[in-house]
């Protein structure tokens, strides 16, 4: 139905290639042909042929809450360094919740009440943030919500949204890259009567399975490199993305495949790595069905053959498998339209194998793909004149501002719906995303989204120098002292400072407020 994107970018023309390397050879102070050409050649990276999908696809455990007597789902979350083997034979030192790499799993209901113990057992303070989550600020886990090493948060709140595929991740401002590099990163399922209804396939590890891609460098040792792309370097006046790895990890998983038992399964893929965007498809264009954005299920499934994924974005897709089928999961060169050569060392021109799906010789059958799933609810019904706010990312900078811990930034009456104008003010990566609300992207550059980017959102990728408009619904839990985040999701500029911060207060009280911070939250204490 939807097989070819309509914005495919056009080959630059000669002149403008050759303007692009004169004018980059020239502010980069380097010659003609010399160091430039050699970095950019070697940024066309690639792992296809070179895979055997040799490992067993790791499935994250699902956590088992204590229930209480109250009902309370309790969780009990410890952040520890650990030693993985992702290269075989190679040691390599990590971070993990529950384990050495990655969490645990967390499946909740709408309409539960959790609670969280939160033992922080690594060298350095953090956070835990439920991206996605609708919750009230103080639990969000956002950089003023310290955890100082050896102490322990106990954050609960009750859930109140659709089914949807979240995640969880530290964010204490300035190192939430390196602490996600290093592996804390789970993922959270909303159940609704909506999803448990819909005959999506959701047997846990079996036909609903998480995907966690990641990319990573490594030292010949085995340890994780850390060194940056050489982006700024190469690029005079692009800020560098952070890390973009040549080796992929599902699940913590290298060279990974995965035993299909039944005619469909579906994948809840989460872009977990620091910069890098992915353009999910099959070769041979095989048809797979988008059945759920960030926040929720779509209205009805929609068939796609590719997928852009940007960091800390999420969607559910379902694939279907013929007894014997073998399909490789693969990422393909992603339609950055950040321009040339921006778009090769950002990764544009990168191609990686992610995953053998391989199906059995005889399959389960699972319920027909559903004509309608009615996700609840997935249009955002937009005021007669909604207030319009516009954020231009440029730099590591929001509206010319990098993030203060003690500045408001934006406040917003409780369950109001806005119009947010995210624009792209340069040429270099940038997702969007907006913590405590759910948002539908209603226009890119003027123009209607592609399929892939219409649904119940909370991340977006910024495509074009040009503007994303998104219909934003905010949610009714209000806080006049503590602010939620909105920034890039590239974590290199997230951690200089592409953050901004807003209060969600009682309609009415928007003036009232304080745009000063001055909790000892803002200065990194811990009080919990
Ligand atoms: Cu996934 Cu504010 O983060
Ligand atoms: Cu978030
Ligand atoms: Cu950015």
């Amino acid at each position: 139905m939807f097989s070819r994107r309509p914005d495919s970018p056009k080959p630059p023309t000669r002149r403008r290639v050759l303007l692009a390397i004169g004018g980059i050879a020239v502010t980069a102070g380097i010659g003609w042909g010399s160091n430039w050409l050699v970095a950019y050649n070697r940024y066309e990276r690639s792992n296809v042929g070179k895979l055997g999908f040799h490992n067993r696809l790791r499935i994250p455990e699902l956590l088992d809450p204590a229930v209480s007597g109250d009902g309370t789902r309790r969780y009990e979350l410890e952040l520890a360094p650990g030693t993985s083997e992702f290269l075989s034979g190679k040691k390599t030192a990590t971070w993990g919740i529950n384990g050495p790499y990655l969490a645990p799993t967390l499946r909740v209901r709408d309409g539960d009440r959790v609670a969280l113990t939160i033992g922080n057992g690594l060298p350095d303070a953090t956070t835990l943030h439920w991206h996605g989550m609708h919750l009230p600020s103080a639990m969000d886990g956002g950089p003023h919500q310290m955890i100082a090493k050896g102490q322990v948060w106990r954050p609960r709140w009750t859930v109140h949204q659709p089914a949807a595929t979240l995640w969880y991740h530290p964010h204490p401002h300035g190192s939430t890259g390196s602490h996600v590099y290093r592996g804390i990163a789970g993922m959270i399922i909303v159940d609704d009567p909506v999803s448990i209804r819909s005959g999506l396939p959701s047997t846990y590890g079996v036909d609903d399975i998480p995907l966690v891609l990641q990319d990573k460098n490594f030292h010949d040792d085995g340890s994780l490199d850390f060194s940056e792309s050489t982006l700024s370097d190469t690029v005079a006046g692009v800020d560098s993305l952070g890390l973009l790895g040549d080796t992929i990890l599902v699940n913590g998983t290298h060279d990974p495949h995965f035993e299909v038992t039944t005619e469909r399964v579906r994948l809840r893929l989460l872009n977990g790595s620091n910069a890098r965007v992915y353009e999910l498809g099959f070769p041979g264009d095989k048809t797979f069905h988008l059945v759920a954005t960030e926040n929720g299920l779509l209205k009805r499934p929609r068939a796609l053959t590719r997928l852009r994924l940007a960091p800390g974005e999420r969607a559910e897709v379902v694939v279907m498998f013929t007894a014997g089928e073998k399909a490789v999961l693969r990422s393909l060169p992603p339609d950055l339209k950040v321009g040339f050569p921006t778009h090769r060392f950002a990764g544009g021109d990168d191609t990686f194998d992610l995953l053998e799906l391989r199906a059995a010789p005889s399959l389960k059958p699972s319920p027909p793909l559903p004509t309608r799933i009615d996700g609840a609810p997935a249009d955002i019904t937009l005021p007669a004149e909604p207030r319009t706010r516009r954020l231009k990312f440029v730099g590591t900078q929001i509206n010319g501002k990098s993030m203060d811990m003690n500045r408001v930034d934006e406040i917003v009456p409780a369950g109001a719906t806005e119009i947010w104008e995210v624009e792209r003010g340069d040429g270099n990566v940038h997702a969007f995303h907006l913590h405590g609300a759910t948002f539908n992207v209603l226009k890119v550059d003027g123009e209607e989204p592609p399929a892939f980017m219409r649904g119940p959102k909370d991340t977006v990728y910024l495509p074009g120098t040009g503007t994303v408009r998104l219909a934003v619904r905010f949610d009714t839990l209000t806080d006049e002292r503590i602010p939620y985040m909105y920034h890039c999701h590239v974590l290199r500029h997230e951690d200089d400072g592409m953050m901004g911060q807003f209060l969600v207060v009682e309609p009415g009280r928007e003036d009232k407020v304080s745009t000063t911070i001055d909790s000892p939250d803002a200065h990194g204490g811990s009080h919990h």
